[in-house]
């Protein structure tokens, strides 16, 4: 196969994965998700981050190719999520001198995962640097982007960011490796669905990750999954950027859960009304149909959000309570929203709702509309306030 060279001496030697149907058994792959590592073959040679285990079984060939015949110096271990670390043991057997280069915080899950003891390992801090010749690397430690130990590693002469999830993508290399060989309009909506999804909790802190790389000169992005940024990295940065900060554009989710399609119709009923009003970003979704996965993104991307739940053994229907607790978890933040329900006899539904979003910051605009048995027009009269202040 052909060398993919990002820099000088650097390679990429990442794969595709078409065959995991749900990544971190939880989220669809439709599209796949690529796994990034990246060789430095310097006066000194390093591999940064590895592979998710058996996703390429050539991996070490590749590597090989590159080194021809020389040894592998460091493995530089900026996430210990198995998607990036599970192929260790399989380097450290290949190259047994091997330095693994990791934070303190990574030292005991080394052990724990992999049976690898401290004093085998290189110990970096924030700031340290490691020489390799010609590229001489920093370290930036960025915890929570996205587990505790995860760091970054700067390339100061490349102006290389090598970021692991940050910046990361769904959706596999289909061919083009680099953002000037694709189509991004495909990527930023996987983009945002694994930011959403994966490390949207912690958006602060990725602003404490920002406000660290702040006039640090960045000419190529190399994350560990998604497309590598070396002709518009400041196009990642700014996505990313607005994504922490909880930006939104104007646009309305409404997300319903219904056994008999009385809820629905009430979430068609409340989308047209505010279709009147010249909104034109309305996104309707079964909750019991489409994963909570891209519900959530596109809840990231619009400012409000309509919930509507049918009662169900006196609480909310149990897809809507799944996608109320994800994201209670993941916590998306500045929305505007309104809530809605029915019911047969005693209802619960729109009451677990509304005890769901009290618990959100979220800012209700209007009150909920809640009706029993089917809809007619004049059970849905309070739609119209809805409507009229939902954006
Ligand atoms: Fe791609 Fe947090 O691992």
């Amino acid at each position: 196969m052909k060398k993919i060279v990002v820099s000088n001496k650097v390679y990429y030697v990442g794969t595709n994965d078409r065959k995991k149907s749900l990544f971190e058994n939880n989220w669809p792959l439709p599209n796949g998700v690529s796994y990034n590592s990246y060789v430095i073959a310097d006066q000194k040679c390093a591999l940064i981050d590895t592979l998710e285990f058996g996703s390429k079984d050539d991996y070490l060939e590749v590597i090989e190719d590159i080194l021809q015949g020389r040894e592998l110096d460091y493995l530089i271990v900026n996430h210990m999520e198995p998607d990036h670390s599970s192929m260790i043991g399989w380097i450290i057997r290949k190259h047994p001198n091997v330095k693994i280069v990791a934070n303190h915080k990574a030292f005991k899950m080394l052990d724990a995962f992999y049976g690898i003891p401290s004093e085998s390992i290189l110990e970096v801090k924030d700031g340290d640097e490691l020489n390799l010749g010609y590229h001489k690397l920093k370290f930036v430690l960025t915890p929570w982007v996205h587990w505790p130990e995860t760091m970054m590693t700067y390339d100061t002469t490349d102006q290389i960011l090598f970021s692991c999830d940050a910046f990361g993508s769904f959706g596999t290399l289909d061919g083009g490796i680099f953002d000037d060989e694709i189509n991004f309009s495909f990527y930023e909506d996987e983009m945002r669905r694994y930011y959403s999804n994966i490390v949207g909790k912690y958006s602060h802190m990725v602003q404490k990750a920002f406000a660290k790389l702040q006039g640090i000169p960045i000419k190529f992005i190399c994350p560990s999954h998604g497309p590598v940024w070396r002709s518009n990295p400041s196009k990642a940065i700014e996505l990313y950027d607005k994504w922490s900060r909880h930006e939104s554009e104007d646009g309305v989710v409404i997300v319903f859960a219904s056994m008999y399609g009385n809820t629905e119709k009430m979430a068609d009923y409340v989308a047209r009304l505010i279709s009147e009003r010249g909104v034109k970003n309305i996104r309707v979704y079964d909750v019991s149909k489409t994963h909570v996965s891209f519900i959530l993104n596109d809840i990231w991307k619009y400012k409000s959000v309509i919930l509507g739940s049918s009662a169900y053994n006196a609480g909310m229907h149990p897809m809507m309570q799944h996608l109320c607790n994800e994201l209670e978890v993941l916590n998306p933040k500045n929305k505007n929203y309104a809530l809605f329900g029915s019911y047969s006899w005693s209802g619960g539904g729109l009451k677990s709702l509304v005890a769901f979003a009290e618990k959100m910051e979220w800012i209700q605009t209007a009150s909920p509309v809640e009706l029993i048995g089917s809809p007619s027009e004049s059970k849905m009269e309070g739609f119209a306030q809805i409507a009229n202040t939902i954006i």
